[in-house]
C-alpha cells in the first residue's frame, strides 16, 4: 500500500513523463550511409550552431567528396568503363520543396554543391554532362583531374582482367600492386557480381525546429559504361524529402532504386504512418519480390544486389535496412547516426541473413 507521500510523488513523476508521443526528439538529427559517420557530425555541428540542413548534409557530404580514399564518392572515385570519372548528386530542402541534381559530371570533385546551384539559380532540377560541367564552371568550379592513381590501377587491373579473348594479359597474382589489392581487399574482386560494387554516401538531415533536407553524392557503379546514371541524381529513387512527413534515400544497385521509386516510395510509407525503419524494409520488400531478372538473383531466388535505404521522419525517428545483413567483407551492414547524444554506426535491419548466394 502506497503512503500519501508516495502517491503524490507517483503521481506528480506520470505527469511529469512524456509518452512516446509526446517525448522530445532528439533534434538536430542526421543519418548517412556507413561511410557517413564523418559526415554526419559534421552536418550536426553545423545545424547545432544554426545552418540550414541542407547547407549542413552538403557540408557532410563534401568530406567524403574531398578524400580520395573513399573510391565511391567525389575525388578518387573508380572511373568508368573509359577511365573517367563521372559524378552523380542531387539536393532537396524541404522547407522549399526545392531540388537541384547534377548527372555524368566530370572534373569536378563537389557535384552536391553544383546540385545546390542548379536548385537555387535555375529553373531547372537536373543537369547533365557537359552542360553541368559547363554551369559549373560559369559559378567558378575549377575543373581538376578526379582519377588518383589508384584508381587508375585499380581501373588498368580491371581492363587486364575483363576477358581472355582480348589483348590484355592477366598479371600474375603475385605481381599485383599493393593499391590495387588493398581495393580488393575492401571492394570485392568482382566488380559485376558482387554486392560490394556500389558505394555512394546518403545524408538526411532534420533541423532543430524539424525542417528537412537530403543529399546523396557518387561516382556510381563501378567502370560503368560512359553516360550510365544511376538512382543517387534521380529525385525520388536515390533521394525525397517532403517536409510535411520525412527525408530518405539509397545506396546500392541504382538501376533497382530507381526502377522501385525507393526514396519516394520510403516517404509515402511513412506518410501513411510507417516508422522510417519499416518504411525502409517494406521498400527492399518491393524489391525483392519485384526483380525478376534472373542474372540478378541468387541460387535461391533472392537479389544478388545490394540495397541499403535510409529515412528520418519529420518527429526525429529514423531507421535504415539493407537487402542483406552482411557486407560483402563479412561484417554487419551498418548507418551512421548524429543527434544531440553522439555520432555513432547502427546497425541496419535487413531482409535476408548472410550474402548472396551465387
Ligand atoms: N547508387 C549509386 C549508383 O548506382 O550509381
Amino acid at each position: 500500500m502506497l503512503t500519501r507521500r508516495e502517491l503524490l510523488a507517483t503521481s506528480a513523476a506520470a505527469l511529469a513523463a512524456p509518452t512516446l508521443a509526446q517525448r522530445a526528439p532528439k533534434l538536430p538529427l542526421a543519418v548517412a550511409s556507413g561511410n557517413g559517420l564523418r559526415c554526419v557530425q559534421k552536418a550536426i555541428e553545423r545545424m547545432q550552431a544554426g545552418a540550414d540542413p541542407l547547407d549542413a548534409a552538403i557540408d557532410g557530404v563534401a568530406i567524403l567528396e574531398d578524400d580520395p580514399t573513399d573510391m565511391t564518392v567525389g575525388l578518387g572515385g573508380v572511373p568508368n568503363e573509359e577511365g573517367v570519372v563521372q559524378l552523380d548528386a542531387s539536393v532537396m530542402h524541404g522547407p522549399s520543396g526545392r531540388a537541384g541534381a547534377v548527372a555524368s559530371l566530370e572534373g569536378i570533385r563537389n557535384p552536391s554543391r553544383v546540385a545546390k546551384l542548379v536548385m537555387e539559380t535555375t529553373d531547372h532540377v537536373l543537369l547533365v554532362g557537359p552542360g553541368a560541367l559547363r554551369f559549373a564552371r560559369m559559378h567558378g568550379f575549377t575543373p581538376q583531374e578526379l582519377l588518383t592513381e589508384k584508381a587508375r590501377k585499380v581501373w588498368l587491373y580491371w581492363k587486364q582482367n575483363l576477358s581472355a579473348r582480348d589483348k590484355w594479359l592477366e598479371p600474375e597474382p603475385s605481381q599485383l600492386d599493393p593499391d590495387v589489392r588493398d581495393f580488393i581487399r575492401e571492394y570485392g574482386a568482382d566488380p559485376f557480381r558482387d554486392p560490394r560494387s556500389y558505394g555512394t554516401v546518403h545524408l538526411s538531415a532534420a533541423g532543430r525546429n524539424g525542417e528537412l533536407a537530403g543529399c546523396t553524392s557518387t561516382s556510381g557503379l563501378f567502370f560503368k559504361m560512359p553516360g550510365r546514371v544511376g538512382d543517387s541524381p534521380i529525385i525520388g529513387a536515390g533521394l525525397y524529402t517532403d517536409n510535411g512527413v520525412g527525408s530518405a534515400g539509397a545506396t546500392g544497385r541504382g538501376e533497382a532504386c530507381i526502377l522501385f521509386c525507393a526514396a519516394h516510395t520510403a516517404v509515402e510509407l511513412m506518410r501513411q504512418g510507417k516508422h522510417p525503419k519499416d518504411a525502409c524494409l517494406e521498400v527492399l520488400r518491393r524489391i525483392a519480390s519485384g526483380t525478376r531478372d534472373g542474372r540478378l538473383l541468387d541460387r535461391k531466388g533472392r537479389p544478388s544486389f545490394g540495397v541499403t535505404i535510409y529515412a528520418i521522419d519529420r518527429r526525429g525517428e529514423y531507421g535504415s535496412a539493407s537487402l542483406w545483413a552482411v557486407s560483402g567483407w563479412g561484417k554487419p551492414r551498418q548507418f551512421a547516426v548524429a543527434d544531440s547524444g553522439s555520432a555513432r554506426l547502427e546497425d541496419c535491419a535487413y531482409l535476408f541473413e548472410g550474402n548472396p548466394e551465387l
